[in-house]
């Protein structure tokens, strides 16, 4: 590991401990130890912008800044400029954190690199299975946002500013995201991570609406004694 590198991932660490909204330090430890992964199937590409976006991806995401596109790959070059990385590595880093992020279904993400693949693939990833529907619930409580409501249907979003303003239910992100990421990934290798990943998924919001509408059914039966 580079001293640049592990200065980031200390300075990161630092930054992102006691989150609350799912892009917590674990995320983003992940996230760089899954583009470790993808990129050692992908020669070629370079692993130090790689390694620096997939740290940074997160660094001021638009989400948590009035929706300001730009404050992620700006809080990334102040960072890196104060670490004396090289202007063309740090303009390199700043355009992988401008494509990773999810913009809405009808919205295409494409990448420009084999490096902003591997770190959107490993966000993606991220977003997926069993930590991406806690990760789900986790941002939704975060936001207020209700688990389910039958009566508000999920929307294909057709513009960034759309998806950005959606207020819906944490259930609608499933349709209006999660369960589509499986198909939008990069990789070989994160297409198979994806598999078992998007399965659980199926199967949660499956059992989800079972117990969501059985719960209806049984109203009006009187719950028997309580058992340990
Ligand atoms: P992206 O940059 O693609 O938005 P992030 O790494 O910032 O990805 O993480 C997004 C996380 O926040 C995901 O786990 C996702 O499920 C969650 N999230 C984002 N928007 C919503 C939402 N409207 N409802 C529930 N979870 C959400
Ligand atoms: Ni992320």
């Amino acid at each position: 590991m580079t001293p640049v590198i592990a200065a980031t991932a200390a300075f990161i660490e630092e930054k992102f401990q006691a989150e609350g909204s799912g892009h917590d330090w674990p995320h983003i430890r992940r996230v760089w130890q899954v583009a470790r992964a993808l990129a050692a199937e992908q020669p070629g590409l370079d692993q130090e912008v790689t390694e620096l976006a997939a740290l940074l991806h997160d660094i001021a995401d638009w989400k948590f800044h009035g929706g300001d596109y730009e404050a992620g790959p700006r809080a990334a070059r102040a960072w890196l400029l104060s670490q004396q990385v090289l202007e063309a590595t740090v303009g390199r880093v700043e355009q992988v954190i401008r494509e990773v992020s999810f913009k809405g279904l009808g919205v295409e993400t494409p990448v420009s690199s084999p490096e902003a693949a591997v770190v959107q693939d490993a966000d993606r990833l991220d977003a997926i299975g069993a930590i991406g529907v806690a990760r789900a619930f986790a941002y939704g409580g975060h936001k207020g946002r209700s688990l389910h409501e039958p009566a508000t249907p999920p929307v294909s979003h057709a513009d960034f500013e759309q998806y950005k303003q959606s207020t819906a239910p944490t259930l609608n992100h499933f349709y209006e995201k999660l369960l589509h990421l499986k198909d939008r990934l990069h990789t070989p290798a994160a297409r198979r991570l994806a598999e078992e990943r998007h399965r659980f998924m199926e199967t949660f919001v499956a059992q989800f609406l079972r117990e969501w509408d059985s719960a209806d059914a049984a109203s009006g039966v009187v719950p028997g004694p309580a058992t340990l």
